[in-house]
């Protein structure tokens, strides 16, 4: 008798889904939609599931998991697991993994993208030259920051703050960092770092970058206060996840010439905006595309598939979220 296989669903395409990977171990549905499931439908397409391969965008609830019995494990194709409620898996059993590492050096050179942008205000020239505004060249025309011998503060020196930290040198800033603990001393002298407490770094900083989980600690770390302490004329950057900051005070930071410019890949209630955001000029608004590129996918894709079947197989996932 042939043996059941397990029931996968993947809550939208993955690019590239390696097929050799799944062949004969899965019964494999894909989900296809344009605008984000909500609980409902994410609860009614895992029902029978015995594994799901979920995104950032999906609300895994304590909800959706109690509709979910047979569901043993959940692999987040993506490094941050803000969008599921860990508690409520562990206590069902069901095993949540997630795609660290693989998206490091692609997340950062985003950062940079962001940062070189903002300060070189790239989106504004874009859009003037698109709109027939480029009139000719002109010695004041978008004037923008020098990074040469200012300060990057990076907020959370984990691999991916780490990584946007080596590319420093490169532009001639200055790094230092803040979280909670202190990061190892080798990883501080290899990058030339020192930590500061986070007001200190608001008000040092000539960049700001947040490279931190979304955690209840963390939700609104960056608050309106915060933002109002950031030197004049400073640049906030943000891809990570849009609820480490206070959107609207941001935006107000912006509107009021506080702040110099923002970079943001990430916003507080994806993919709605503030009120107000696009209409500034000095912000460069990216749809949260840290990881995305061609390489950067497959991998999270393969890494995020590897582990969902090592559960469903009795085996052990390689890159289990780790106990909070
Ligand atoms: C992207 O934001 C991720 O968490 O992978």
């Amino acid at each position: 008798m042939s043996k059941r296989l397990p029931r996968v669903v993947l809550t939208a395409p993955v690019s590239r889904l390696p097929e050799e990977l799944l062949a004969g171990r899965a019964r494999v549905r894909v989900l296809r939609h344009r605008k984000p499931l909500t609980e409902e439908r994410l609860a009614s397409a895992l029902r029978s599931a015995d594994g799901a391969l979920t995104y950032l965008s999906d609300p895994v609830t304590a909800k959706v998991l109690e509709g979910c019995p047979r569901l043993k494990v959940v692999a987040n194709h993506a490094v941050g697991v803000n969008n599921i409620d860990l508690a409520a898996a562990r206590a069902r059993g069901v095993v949540v993994t997630y795609t660290p590492g693989v998206l490091t050096e692609a997340t950062a050179d985003l950062t940079w993208a962001l940062i070189l942008g903002t300060a070189r205000r790239a989106a504004e020239g874009d859009r003037m030259v698109r709109r027939g505004k480029f009139h000719g060249w002109a010695a004041d025309l978008l004037l923008g920051m020098d990074l040469r011998g200012k300060t990057l503060g990076v907020v959370g020196l984990g691999r991916i703050g780490q990584a946007v930290a080596r590319r420093a040198p490169a532009f001639g800033l200055k790094v230092v960092y803040a979280q909670r603990s202190r990061a190892d001393g080798c990883v501080e002298a290899a990058l030339g770092t020192v930590r500061l407490p986070l007001d200190d770094l608001v008000r040092t900083a000539d960049v700001l970058t947040l490279h931190c989980p979304l955690t209840e600690e963390t939700r609104g770390l960056m608050g309106r206060e915060r933002l109002f302490a950031m030197k004049p004329g400073a640049l906030f950057v943000n891809a990570s996840r849009g609820g480490l900051h206070d959107e609207a005070a941001l935006v107000e930071a912006l509107a009021a010439g506080h702040l110099g410019g923002a970079g943001l890949d990430v916003f507080e209630n994806e993919p709605a905006l503030s009120p107000g955001l696009v209409g500034l000029d000095n912000v460069l608004l990216l749809p949260h595309a840290g990881s995305a590129t061609h390489e950067t996918r497959a991998a999270m894709a393969r890494m995020a598939l590897s582990d969902l079947l090592a559960v469903l197989e009795g085996r052990e996932p390689e890159h289990p979220v780790p106990a909070g």
